[in-house]
């Protein structure tokens, strides 16, 4: 069974350690796994034929670079410096760097991610239990079910308009993934009786993730796994 829908409370590396290491790199990912961090979360971009771990569609935020990522060349991205001299990774080093001893939250930032990403991890012959896709944009969930039904899929909501629960059934979601700023009780127990497990970014603060586990969620993604993994208790 995926670790993402056990009944057990999980600290989740949001883009890696970040608050401690430059995002989405190796080196917050190791650090993440160092500070003892259930899972990991990161973004994902297609970029020719190959997918990187990179959060905004634009290069200047986090890189050497500027422009967008789609409209850079592989070679040059690779190029660049993403922080403390690290890489913009490659999904497949990423994949090779925690080789399954954690589980992988895999965003799907950007067009056709869905498919290629589940594409990938096919032909690496990845386990479905050790990743769970999401995205904001729920048609790349689609396009990832189409493509592989076994990669379990989360919905990824910002602001919620609509019906959550009817969104994660459209796409057979097994999580939701919900902005903290919009996390209320009745919408915790409306997931709840639907059975789709709660999972909420961004959690810097450990008061808040012992409130937020104490209220059936089922895990948090914070920069600072070190912080919650020590409220939690070790
Ligand atoms: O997947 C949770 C969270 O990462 C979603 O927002 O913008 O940090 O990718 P963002
Ligand atoms: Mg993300």
């Amino acid at each position: 069974m995926s670790p993402f829908l056990e009944d057990r409370f999980l600290c989740i590396g949001h883009r890696g350690a970040s608050g401690h290491a430059p995002e989405n790199t190796l080196k917050a990912f190791a650090l993440a796994l160092e500070q003892g961090a259930d899972a990991l979360e990161f973004d994902v971009h297609c970029a020719e034929d190959a997918l990187v771990v990179i959060h905004d569609d634009d290069l200047a935020r986090t890189t050497s670079g500027r422009g967008s990522v789609a409209a850079t060349r592989l070679e040059a991205l690779r190029s660049l410096d993403a922080g403390d001299g690290e890489r913009i990774p490659l999904l497949e080093e990423v994949l090779d760097l925690v080789a399954g001893r954690v589980p992988l939250n895999i965003e799907l930032k950007g067009p056709g991610t869905g498919a290629a990403v589940v594409d990938l991890l096919r032909r690496r012959g990845e386990a479905p239990e050790g990743v769970l896709l999401s995205a904001f944009d729920h048609d790349e969930l689609a396009a990832a079910r189409a493509a592989a039904p076994e990669y379990p899929r989360g919905a990824l909501f910002g602001r919620l308009r609509g019906d959550p629960v009817r969104a994660c059934r459209a796409v057979d979601a097994v999580t939701a993934h919900l902005a903290l700023r919009t996390v209320r009780p009745e919408l915790l127990g409306t997931l709840a009786d639907a059975g789709l497990p709660v999972l909420v970014y961004t959690v810097n603060d450990p008061k808040q993730a012992l409130a937020l586990r104490d209220a059936g969620v089922r895990g948090v993604f914070t920069d600072y796994p070190d912080r919650v993994r020590a409220a939690l208790g070790g």
